[in-house]
């Protein structure tokens, strides 16, 4: 019985991508005290891959293409309609709405700080920006048109061959239109919230309650077990016990069928979390405050399977509320784009 838990736990905390780069970020999750100030701090550099350095050429044909809605097959929808700035780059919806008004199955993630992600999607299939961006362009629950398609479309705007031909030497392609949109998504950070003024000294920068909030989050919560790092994420995966029997996440990809992945989804960033209503990869909670409560409480009630990690930490309602107080102070300033 020990054993097999053991195991459990080792393939909770392990990374399912073998090949996690370590360089590429500085800072590594994990248990953090109170006192471990690194963690929280913020990185000085944004990663890139090689193959696709950061570039003002790009970054300005990536934010064209994100808010262009000549990017799905009737002109109506364009990266913006579900990571939308107003929503925390999310959109307020439970579930996203694509081509013809067809609902998707997951609510949309915020795009903001996905610089320093290394799994992309609630499931973690994609393994970066360029590989993600092309996906929702040819979903049909989503933008719906096929990239040779686009390609062509494209070729035929004056804008998109100038601006194509300044940020690549081999003009329109779907690996330069995935990169450009990665390029411009690397510049949407949110690390300047009250928080990181706090964390960097400013004893003023929030209040007692969310300085008890923080407290909670770390001690009592354990949040810190996944919400961990500046980014608030370990990017890990967890069944937290919300009972989706529709969704099962990690396991539906995942050629090892464990148990651990049943229903396990990433966890997502708290950056600018309270923008992003609805909550969870089903868009299920509509509250900030009922999606700790869950989160403190080891799930929905009554639960079935929730990860080992995932604990009932007994939070009431005082904590939960201090909780939410700490968690509004991770909302930066509105992105300059
Ligand atoms: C119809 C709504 C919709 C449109 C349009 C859309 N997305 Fe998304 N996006 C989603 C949803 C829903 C997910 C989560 C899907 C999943 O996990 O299976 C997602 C996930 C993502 C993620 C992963 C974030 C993370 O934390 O893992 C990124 C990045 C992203 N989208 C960027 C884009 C870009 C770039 C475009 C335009 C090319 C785009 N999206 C178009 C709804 C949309
Ligand atoms: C075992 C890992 C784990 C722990 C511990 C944990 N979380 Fe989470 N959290 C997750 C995962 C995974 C999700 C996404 C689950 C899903 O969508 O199915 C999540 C989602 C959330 C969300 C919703 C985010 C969004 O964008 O929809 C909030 C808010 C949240 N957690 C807060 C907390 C708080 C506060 C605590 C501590 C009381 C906590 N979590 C503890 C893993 C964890």
């Amino acid at each position: 019985m020990q054993i097999s838990v053991l195991f459990l736990l080792l393939l909770l905390f392990s990374n399912i991508n073998a090949e996690f780069d370590k360089e590429k970020l500085s800072i590594y999750a994990g248990e953090a005290s109170y006192s471990d100030k690194a963690q929280w701090q913020i990185p000085k550099q944004i990663p890139y891959p090689k193959d696709n350095p950061l570039t003002k050429e790009k970054i300005k044909l990536g934010k064209e293409l994100f808010f262009d809605p000549r990017l799905s097959k009737n002109n109506d929808i364009s990266c913006s309609s579900c990571h939308n700035p107003k929503y925390g780059w999310s959109d307020n919806r439970a579930k996203s709405i694509g081509d013809q008004n067809r609902v998707g199955r997951r609510n949309s993630p915020t795009v903001i700080n996905s610089a320093f992600l290394q799994n992309f999607f609630h499931d973690g299939r994609a393994k970066s920006l360029e590989e993600q961006a092309l996906g929702p362009i040819e979903s049909e629950v989503e933008m719906n048109i096929k990239l040779d398609e686009l390609v062509e479309k494209l070729k035929r705007i004056k804008k998109y061959q100038e601006l194509f031909n300044k940020a690549f030497d081999d003009g329109i392609t779907k690996e330069n239109i995935a990169k450009a949109l990665a390029s411009f998504q690397r510049t949407l950070l949110s690390l300047n919230a009250p928080f990181d003024r706090w964390i960097q000294g400013d004893k003023d920068a929030i209040s007692e309650d969310a300085k008890e909030g923080f407290d909670l989050f770390l001690n009592k919560g354990r949040c810190q077990l996944c919400h961990a790092g500046f980014n608030f994420t370990n990017e890990r995966f967890a069944n937290i016990g919300l009972g989706d029997k529709s969704d099962l996440g990690v396991y539906e990809i995942s050629s090892d069928k464990s148990a651990i992945w049943y229903g396990a989804f990433k966890t997502p960033t708290l950056r600018d979390i309270e923008k992003s209503a609805p909550y969870f990869h089903d868009g299920s909670v509509k509250t900030l405050k009922e999606a700790v409560t869950i989160c403190g409480n080891g799930g929905r009630k009554p639960v079935k399977i929730r990860s080992p990690f995932f604990r009932d930490r007994k939070l009431n309602e005082y904590d939960v509320d201090k909780i939410v107080e700490f968690l509004k102070t991770l909302t930066s300033p509105d992105i300059k784009y």
